[in-house]
């Protein structure tokens, strides 16, 4: 049986746009990705997801997509596409591509189709398109939102209305249509022959949905229950080719609920977006990761730890803030941000993260400490929460300025004049600046995974005893990570410390600091007092 190699796989996620420009039009592409793979097998890490690679009007940046089954000509050519695949095996890195299943590009051939064929009609049937209400028929079909904000309907010049849970130029497929089950086989189909290992679905949840429904209690749209015979039909395919996966976008609050798509004929792995979402709080950090172990075990699935990615704001901005959860619904941009502290906390939670039992996400720029842009300028805000929430919203385009490399000035070895402006401080967090610094997030990370291959991965984890506001656990292979949530030091067990997040501690581990550590084998774990 080939090897489940995502169990304890560490996997780097590439925003394209943002990663690294090889034509120097501001805008990242294959050539750049394909020249900096040295850098990502260098940082150590298993495998890369990129974010939706295909034609897309990008109106909501490349989760419009227009065709699943090309390269957007700014990223590439399919060749390139399949030469990038092959460069990044040989690098040994593993590929995740992003599959959207709830809605295509407004400008797909199938929408077009749609609009051509009018009321009634079997084009119209792959989507879901309903007669008004009221007079005339000039309210939508019910009163379901945006998730982007607006409504979720929009109207066609016949009359009749289309749903789009997200922007109106990502109507929504109706997964009732036989002809959508058998196309999405087909695109998983096509991307498996091309080499990828794996699949990454966008807004897993959402895809079963009933416009006509009577209010029943359930949510209309999220998480029914006719959602798993999709994921049952991937599985199969999927299982077809041996060594791939498929990792979901699972928002839901209820455990029980999310554990039914990691069932073994389901996904073989979700995001842990609780984890994500948790505060730096050592009750609630725990709480996250013992019911997260708890909801795993049983039915086999790994365990993933996600402390970021292209829609969250980045951690060292969180995790500098007063309140440092995370909602998705609320980001709280321009809050006041102790950057020192979040960097801090920032470095703890990576050797929290990376020490975990299974696989873990960083998201591009977490390896350099990037924090969130919050003050980009208004008029080149691409995001369409920002424009569908009446510029309320700032949206997630902060997470998303492409990457700094090298250089005292933007583009920062980027490429041509990045889409979204670099702010100068960047400077002193290009990659050429970390590399040269052993203190820095960079070489964190690089001196993290480098460890992990030898000492960390799937299992399981024993807590150690210790007071509230320290997290203690030990691994199989007999590393232990401890992380200091609380206000004063903590008085470390004798042993080797392989790395730390902070100053290598002497005897004592200070506020917002981990480490990973060998204990000698004469000294007991004491969980001494943090007084
Ligand atoms: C989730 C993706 O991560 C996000 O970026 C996107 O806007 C929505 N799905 C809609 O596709
Ligand atoms: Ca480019």
């Amino acid at each position: 049986m080939p090897e489940a190699w995502w169990r304890d796989a560490v996997i780097y996620q590439v925003y394209p746009r943002s990663f690294a420009d090889g034509n120097g039009d501001g805008v990242g592409d294959l050539a750049g990705l394909r020249a900096r793979l040295p850098y990502l097998a260098g940082l150590g890490v298993d495998a890369l997801w990129l974010n939706p690679w295909y034609p897309s009007p990008m109106a909501d940046g490349g989760y419009d997509v227009a065709d699943y089954r090309d390269v957007a000509p700014e990223f590439g050519t399919l060749a390139d596409a399949e030469a990038f695949v092959a460069e990044a095996h040989a690098a040994g890195l593993r590929i995740i591509l992003d599959v959207v299943p709830n809605h295509a590009s407004d400008r797909t051939a199938w929408f077009r189709e749609a609009l051509a064929a009018g009321p009634g009609s079997r084009e119209r049937a792959r989507f879901w398109f309903r007669p008004g209400r009221g007079d005339r028929g000039a309210e939508p079909p019910n009163d379901w939102r945006s998730i982007f904000g607006g409504p979720a309907w929009t109207r066609v010049p016949d009359g009749e209305w289309y749903l789009h849970l997200f922007a109106p130029e990502q109507p929504d497929f109706n997964w009732n249509s036989r002809d959508v089950v058998r196309d999405f086989h087909d695109v998983l189909r096509f991307w498996y022959d091309r080499g990828v290992d794996g699949v990454r679905i966008d807004s897993a949840a959402l895809l079963v949905k009933d416009p006509d429904a009577e209010p029943d209690g359930l949510d209309p749209y999220t998480d029914r229950d006719g959602v798993h015979e999709i994921y049952r039909g991937w599985r199969k395919i999927t299982d077809g080719y041996p060594g791939r996966m498929l990792v979901g976008e699972v928002w839901l609050p209820d455990q029980e609920r999310f554990a039914r798509y990691l069932r073994p004929d389901e996904m073989h792995t979700a995001f842990n977006f609780d984890f994500l979402n948790c505060a730096w709080e050592p009750h609630a950090l725990r709480k996250v990761i013992e019911t997260t172990l708890a909801t795993h075990g049983p039915i086999g699935a790994p365990p993933t730890w996600v402390l970021a990615n292209h829609d969250v704001v980045r951690p060292v901005t969180r995790y500098g803030r007063a309140d440092t959860s995370f909602d998705l619904q609320d980001r709280r941009l321009g809050a006041h941000t102790d950057r020192a502290l979040g960097v801090r906390r920032a470095r703890a939670a990576a050797l929290l993260a990376l020490a975990l039992p299974g696989s873990a996400y960083i998201y591009q720029g977490e390896e350099l400490g990037l924090p969130e842009v919050e003050d980009l300028p208004d008029d080149l805000r691409q995001d369409p929460i920002w424009h569908r929430s009446g510029r309320t919203d700032p949206g997630r385009d902060g997470c998303r300025v492409p990457l700094p490399w090298s250089g005292d000035e933007p583009p920062f070895g980027f490429g041509g004049d990045p889409w979204l402006p670099q702010p100068a401080e960047w400077k002193a967090l290009t990659v050429e600046a970390q590399d040269a610094d052993p203190g820095s997030m960079l070489a964190l990370y690089r001196t993290a995974l480098a460890l992990r291959r030898d000492h960390l991965g799937d299992g399981t984890l024993r807590w150690r005893p210790a007071p509230e506001d320290v997290l203690a656990f030990t691994r199989e292979t007999g590393l232990t990570c401890v992380v200091n949530l609380g206000e004063g030091p903590f008085p470390l067990p004798d042993g080797e410390v392989l790395l730390s997040s902070g100053e290598p501690p002497d005897g004592e581990l200070p506020p917002d600091t981990a480490v990973w550590l060998l204990e000698s084998t004469a000294t007991a774990f004491t969980g001494g007092g943090n007084a």
